[in-house]
């Protein structure tokens, strides 16, 4: 019997990274970083290896690459939490950059297809929907950290790298993730809050699942260079939120407003408009992302099921 390829998936105990092993655990040998081991990963059961490590210490990570020698690593360990970044510069600069200097340094030797999630808020947001061919213009922490590890990546690993640049995901977190705009509003809206939306910023948001199947044919299909990834719409929170109660025909007790950006004090550090263009993942992945109340039925089929 032929082996299965190894794939290394860092900070797996995310949205995405859920959603990830799900994907790849039939056709692929999962070894795992976690950083926080927590006895509920939910999906213990599909991997076959998990590390607990600190993806910033260098000799921890040398020592899993060494001991596993995937053929391909998806590096989804990141602080992704805007404000919390710009908070604390330094430590997003040491997790989200440093980690990755050290990743592409070890590697760059050996076969090893290395796959980066970075974000679309390496935009600035003037002037979407942004292609790949873009230049990057980060205008907060956490985009500056993403965008200065891409180059890291274009410069010393060219022939096998991909970077994703992600749009806002959304899904079931698993326990002990970040939240995400389909879990927050759904608890708003089912403890009976308030919501102001903005209906000023745009995005073009995916499911985690979406995300997940797009990972999947990129390493399936062996595919390099850039991909933006995102629905096929542009929306605001605001029309996010209308879309999820219909999804799952809820009747919020209380109003959702639209508010204007001001609203806001923490938008000073958010791009206006983060919308991708998604063209080249639809020819070249083959991946015609569902409508956005297909994707978000599909979360409200799991949680029944
Ligand atoms: N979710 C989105 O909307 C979105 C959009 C664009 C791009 N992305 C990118 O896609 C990737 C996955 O996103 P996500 O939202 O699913 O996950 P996430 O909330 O960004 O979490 C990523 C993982 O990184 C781990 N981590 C943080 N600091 C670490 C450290 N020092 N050592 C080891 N692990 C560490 C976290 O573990 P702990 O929680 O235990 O610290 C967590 O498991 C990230 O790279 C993110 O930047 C996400």
């Amino acid at each position: 019997m032929t082996q299965k390829p190894v794939v290394l998936i860092t900070g797996a105990v995310s949205l995405l990274g859920k959603y990830l092993i799900r994907e790849l655990y039939k056709s692929y040998t999962l070894v795992i970083t976690a950083h926080h081991i927590s006895f509920d990963i939910e999906f213990r059961n599909l991997v076959s290896y998990i590390e607990q490590t600190d993806i910033t210490k260098k000799s921890e990570v040398e020592r899993i690459i060494s001991k596993y020698q995937p053929r391909y690593m998806v590096h989804l360990a990141s602080l992704s939490n805007i404000d919390y970044c710009e908070k604390h510069p330094h430590e997003a600069y040491r997790v989200n950059l440093e980690s990755v200097q050290n990743i592409v340094e070890m590697i760059k030797n050996i076969p090893v297809h290395f796959i980066f999630t970075s974000s679309s808020m390496v935009f600035s947001g003037d002037n979407a929907p942004y292609t790949e061919a873009d230049i990057p213009h980060p205008i907060n922490v956490y985009g500056k950290t993403k965008s200065a590890a891409e180059k890291i990546i274009q410069n010393l690993l060219p022939d096998k790298s991909t970077i994703i640049r992600s749009n806002t995901l959304f899904g079931w977190q698993p326990k002990r993730a970040r939240s995400n705009d389909m879990n927050y509003y759904l608890n708003e809206i089912n403890n009976g809050r308030p919501l102001n939306l903005t209906n000023r910023r745009f995005f073009n948001p995916l499911s985690a699942d979406t995300a997940a199947r797009i990972i999947r044919r990129i390493i399936d299909n062996n595919s390099k260079g850039i991909f933006h990834i995102g629905g096929n719409y542009r929306i605001t929170r605001f029309e996010f939120v209308k879309k999820l109660i219909e999804a799952f025909d809820l009747k919020p007790l209380t109003s959702v407003h639209a508010v204007p950006n001001s609203f806001f004090p923490a938008f000073e550090s958010r791009p206006i408009d983060t919308t991708l263009n998604i063209e080249k993942m639809t020819w070249e992945l083959r991946i015609n992302p569902p409508t956005l109340l297909e994707q978000l039925q599909f979360f409200k089929k799991e949680k029944l099921s």
